[in-house]
């Protein structure tokens, strides 16, 4: 239950990026050594990851939270699971990981839950199979049947879809394969698999955009700093450009190039947000984000940003919603198939508190006007509900958002930390 806030004030510290915290379990498990992980996104999704490399005999502890110690068994020391590997709602830790598998001795059921189980997976599945692979699906979708012992040969393959994920299933199934992989896609995704194998020694060359490693190279162990997820700042981001009078300072969050279109599209409306005390963690670019409440006005979002603020749109609805004019999305049909449709969802959602949208296969308009109080379906999606719980802040009236608990797959904590910047929020 989410009521209408005063200002947001004070210094919000959001927690480890999902994308990276996943990465980072996989390629310390395979890799030779010990990986001392610290900001690890203590979520839901990617405790599944670490639980999987445990089923698949990796030893790892966790001595305080966000922090954890992987003890890698090289390339192949992986041991077959006698039980199904659950990978929960995490499309991250199931796409990825079918390429990981795909290279064992071993076969592997993947399984997910009911939203992971209707997501897409012909788009790793033909590829994979592309390099020799043979996974067997359940018309396109978990669960996943990975037969090992094959011998995967590297591909130069051109991805229909721009996806951070399908390029990385086929570079961790690269690492076992003869001979080069090279990856080509639509537009440039990120690139953190490229980033942090070539971190672990293995001679992985990247532009945007593309991708190439050889395989058969052993990873060597090395700590990992995990930056802020700026897909979760992003809700603190749009409510402090939102909410009259506040101000927020979001620390060290992760400003990779290929994540930061919510920031471009947000500041082309009009939003203030000040990059201040700008450095580097674990590899990755960081700042401190100051953001000054700020009125918007509705743009065409280019199209060339849709992939490097995938995970934004939720919260860029809801800050459309409150722009002046129309806010046009386009080329976002991926959106279709997140957690849920996410077109659907939000416009539906946004409907019920007063907003006008036109949805289109790949997009939608907003039409900015204000909240009204209501009752909006995350429909299990943790992203659906954090964006609503952002508009609940600027409407007329209490919001009731349904199905909240996904929220801890990707930001456990989000609501203390909501609270004590000043969001109105309650448990119903
Ligand atoms: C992710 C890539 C994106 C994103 C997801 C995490 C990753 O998915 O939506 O939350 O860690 O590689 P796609 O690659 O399918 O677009």
């Amino acid at each position: 239950m989410a009521t209408p806030a005063g200002p947001l004030h004070g210094t919000v510290a959001v927690p480890g990026d999902k994308s990276v915290s996943h990465r980072a379990i996989m390629l310390g498990a395979i890799a030779e050594g010990v990986t001392r992980i610290e900001g690890f996104l203590e979520g839901e999704d990617t405790r599944a990851t670490a639980a999987i490399f445990r089923r698949l005999g990796v030893q790892i502890d966790a001595p305080s939270d966000g922090v954890r110690i992987v003890h890698g068994v090289g390339l192949h020391g992986l041991q077959p699971s006698s039980e199904p590997l659950d990978c929960g709602n995490a499309g991250t830790a199931m796409r990825l990981l079918a390429g990981l598998l795909a290279g064992q001795r071993f076969d592997s059921v993947l399984v997910g839950d009911a939203s992971l189980s209707k997501r897409p997976m012909r788009r790793v599945i033909e590829p994979l199979a592309a390099m020799g692979a043979l996974i067997e699906s359940d018309g396109g979708c978990a669960p996943l049947r990975i037969r090992g012992g094959r011998a995967l040969q590297g591909i130069d393959a051109s991805l229909p879809v721009a996806s951070a994920q399908v390029k990385s299933a086929l570079l961790l199934a690269g690492l076992y394969a003869n001979g080069e992989t090279h990856v080509r896609e639509p537009h440039p995704t990120r690139d953190y698999s490229e980033r942090m194998l070539a971190a672990f020694g293995v001679p992985c060359a990247f532009v945007p955009g593309e991708a190439a490693l050889l395989g058969g190279f052993p990873l060597q162990a090395r700590d990992v700093s995990v930056p802020a997820d700026i897909s979760s700042a992003a809700f603190f981001i749009v409510a402090a450009t939102l909410v009259p009078g506040s101000e927020l300072l979001l620390r060290r969050v992760g400003m990779n190039p290929r994540r930061t279109g919510l920031l471009h599209v947000l500041r082309a409306m009009g939003a203030d947000i000040a990059e201040e005390n700008t450095g580097e963690q674990g590899g990755e670019p960081v700042a401190d984000l100051r953001v000054r409440h700020a009125p918007l006005r509705g743009i065409e979002v280019p199209v060339e940003h849709v992939a490097d603020m995938i995970d934004e749109f939720p919260a860029l609805f809801v800050a459309a919603a409150c722009a002046e004019g129309a806010t046009v999305v386009r080329g976002a049909a991926e959106l279709r198939v997140k957690e849920s449709d996410r077109i659907a969802t939000m416009a539906t959602g946004l409907r019920a508190l007063g907003i006008v949208v036109d949805e289109t296969p790949d997009g939608a308009t907003i039409h900015g006007g204000g909240f009204h109080g209501g009752i909006v379906e995350s429909h299990g999606d943790h992203r659906i509900a954090m964006a609503f719980a952002v508009a609940a802040q600027l409407a007329t009236g209490e919001v009731r958002i349904g199905d909240v608990a996904n929220v801890a797959t990707s930001f456990p904590g989000f609501d203390t930390l909501a609270r004590a910047a000043g969001f109105g929020l309650r448990a119903a």
